[in-house]
C-alpha cells in the first residue's frame, strides 16, 4: 500500500504564489494508493478557498482521497456546511449523549445562527480495500471551533470505538490535525484521551500537520504494550510561518519490511519550483 501525505494547504492569504499545476503533476507522479490530507486547507474558512481546495484535491489522479478538517477550516459558522459540500459529504459521527459533551461549542446555538447543520465537528470512517486488504481511516477532528488549539471529546471517541466494531478491517490508520505525542503552541490540550483511544483501537499509525514541521515519532505502552507511530507532514504550500519548506510525504509498502518514506521538499524559483527528495527509510 503507498501512502501520499499532504497537509497544510493553506489557500487564501497564506497560500504561496508557486504554481500549483507543477506541484500536482509531482503529486501525481507517485502511484498513490490512498491520499492523506491532514488538514488546514483554507487560511479563514471562506468559501472561495474552501473551492480552490476542491479544485485542486479534484486534480489528483488518486481518487481515494480522505480529507480533515484544520483549525484554520473551522473559523466559520459554516465550516461543517462548506466541508460537506466542498471536501467530503460523510456519515458524520454525532457524540452518543450530547447532553455530556465536554468539547466546547460543538454544537452552535440554533438561536444565534441559520444554518443548515448546528455540529461543528467533522468525524468519520473510511474503508478502502488496496490489494486485498481492508485499510480503515479514521479521521478525528481534534479542532475546537473558532480557536487554534485542539480537544477531543471522550463521547465522539467512544461513538467511533462503536462505529469501529460494525467494520471488518485489516489495518486501521488516524487522521488528526493537531499532535497526539509532540505539541506548540496551539496543542491538543488533551492529547492522553487520543492516545489511549488509539493504543486501545490497535491503530498501526496517526498522520498529522498543524506546525508546519517534519516530525516522525513513535511510542510504546511500556504498562499495557502496543505502540504507534506518528508522520507529522510540513505544509504542502503556504507561507505563513517564516521556517516553512513546504514538502509532501509519500510512503511506499507502508508499514511492511520494504517500506520506504520519502521527503519531497519543494522551493519555488524564478521559472518553477525545485524538488529535493530525501528518502528515510527503506
Ligand atoms: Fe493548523
Amino acid at each position: 500500500m503507498n501512502l501520499l501525505h499532504i497537509s497544510d494547504l493553506h489557500f487564501g492569504p497564506y497560500h504561496w504564489a508557486a504554481n500549483d499545476n507543477i506541484v500536482l503533476e509531482r503529486l501525481n507522479g507517485f502511484a498513490a494508493d490512498i491520499v492523506l490530507n491532514t488538514g488546514d486547507m483554507t487560511s479563514d474558512s471562506l468559501q472561495v478557498e474552501f473551492q480552490e481546495a476542491q479544485a485542486f484535491l479534484e486534480k489528483l489522479t488518486c481518487k481515494n482521497v480522505v480529507s480533515i478538517m484544520g483549525n484554520h477550516d473551522k473559523y466559520s459558522k459554516r465550516s461543517h456546511e462548506m466541508f460537506r459540500e466542498y471536501i467530503f459529504d460523510g456519515n458524520f459521527i454525532e457524540p452518543k449523549d450530547a447532553s455530556i459533551v465536554k468539547k466546547r461549542k460543538i454544537f452552535i446555538s440554533p438561536n444565534t445562527a441559520r444554518l443548515n447543520d448546528y455540529f461543528t465537528d467533522v468525524n468519520y470512517l473510511r474503508l478502502f480495500e488496496i490489494s486485498g486488504e481492508k485499510i480503515l481511516i479514521v479521521c478525528v477532528d481534534t479542532n475546537l471551533f473558532q480557536s487554534d488549539s485542539g480537544y477531543v471529546d471522550w463521547q465522539i471517541l467512544a461513538t467511533l470505538a462503536d462505529e469501529m466494531t460494525n467494520v471488518t478491517y485489516d489495518r486501521a490508520l488516524l487522521l488528526a490535525h493537531h499532535s497526539v505525542l509532540s505539541t506548540d503552541e496551539d496543542p491538543l490540550i488533551n492529547s492522553k484521551r487520543l492516545t489511549d483511544f488509539i493504543l486501545e483501537q490497535k491503530i498501526q499509525a496517526t498522520f498529522c500537520g498543524h506546525t508546519h514541521e517534519l516530525d516522525i515519532l513513535q511510542v510504546s505502552d511500556v504498562i499495557n504494550g502496543g505502540k504507534f507511530r506518528q508522520f507529522m507532514c510540513g505544509s504542502l504550500s503556504s507561507v505563513n510561518i517564516p521556517r516553512d519548506k513546504n514538502m509532501f510525504c509519500t510512503y511506499e509498502n507502508f508499514g511492511t519490511p520494504d517500506e520506504v518514506i520519502t521527503v519531497t521538499r519543494m522551493i519555488p524559483t524564478s521559472d518553477g519550483i525545485e524538488f529535493s527528495e530525501t528518502v528515510l527509510g527503506g
